[in-house]
């Protein structure tokens, strides 16, 4: 019988571990502050920023809010940020993605200090993570390792593929997979024979971007199968990456798409927003 994975009671916890330390943070006088800064009224974008700060009120940091018209300027952006970037009572900044098309993200991510770049997407952040040392990392990765650390699951010694090479999961998911001591393969679009090489994973993480792709002809009998895709299917249901009915009979373990990786995205910000208090050196 195949463990499901239970994303949302991990992410639960998590947060009530991180309320109690901003409790403590609390007590000695410490306020935290998310900056969120959303551009346009995407409407997914809108329910992201909505779940980001319901998790703030929870957790008790507090988030300001900028949700800045579609035709504002790069300049006008670049400012606010450079404003966010020197005052003292802001501790962590948020540029909610994706930006509208005349706004370069490459930009505005740079611009924002990497001291306060809770979401780990600075090039300095990316790059103390190639290295091993200290930084933000990205939210939905890191909550990946957690996922299978707080599910009793070893990544050390185990054959790990990561099917995505995105910025955000698929690249920083396999440098982090590599600092727990996995043996990392990364597949992507060009990848030849994604079946054998997929199959040969003990943990397979799936971050493709295509609804229900992955059946069980890419999973090795016994796996642990991490789905990172979200999408909605030809009946409006949330689904992943991975065909779960599929696939399910021949894993040992699986996150299910809602209530899987989702969850643990919001809870690892807010876990970056609780370490922003500290300078990250
Ligand atoms: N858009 C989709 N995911 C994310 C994320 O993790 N951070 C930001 N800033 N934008 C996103």
């Amino acid at each position: 019988m195949a463990f499901i994975i239970d994303g949302k009671k991990i992410s639960q916890e998590i947060k009530d571990e991180l309320k109690e330390k901003v409790n403590e943070y609390k007590a000695k006088g410490i306020q935290i502050t998310l900056a969120v800064i959303q551009v346009g009224g995407d409407p997914a974008s809108g329910v992201y920023v909505g779940n980001k700060k319901k998790a703030c009120e929870y957790i008790g940091i507090r988030s300001l809010a900028y949700e800045l018209p579609e035709e504002t300027t790069e300049d006008e952006l670049l400012s606010l940020i450079e404003e966010l970037n020197d005052r003292e009572d802001v501790n962590g900044i948020l540029v909610q993605l994706p930006l509208p098309e005349h706004i370069k993200e490459e930009l505005i991510i740079q611009a924002i200090s990497p001291a306060k770049d809770v979401d780990g997407f600075h090039p300095q952040n990316v790059g103390a993570l190639s290295i091993g040392q200290k930084g933000f990392v990205s939210c939905t990765p890191s909550g990946v390792i957690q996922l299978l650390k707080r599910s009793g699951i070893e990544i050390e010694g185990k054959e790990c593929v990561v099917i995505g090479r995105s910025n955000i999961v698929g690249k920083p998911m396999a440098l982090l997979l590599l600092r727990e001591n996995g043996t990392v393969t990364v597949c992507h679009s060009r990848t030849k024979n994604l079946k054998e090489v997929a199959g040969r994973a003990d943990i397979l993480v799936v971050a493709l971007g295509r609804p229900k792709f992955i059946n069980q002809d890419y999973i090795k009998e016994g796996a642990v199968v991490i789905d990172v895709g979200i999408h909605r299917d030809e009946n409006n249901k949330l689904c992943g990456d991975v065909d779960f009915q599929d696939a399910v009979p021949k894993v040992s373990a699986i996150t299910p798409v809602p209530g899987g990786v989702g969850p643990m995205t919001i809870a690892m910000l807010m876990h970056n927003c609780v370490e922003s208090v500290r300078p990250v050196d």
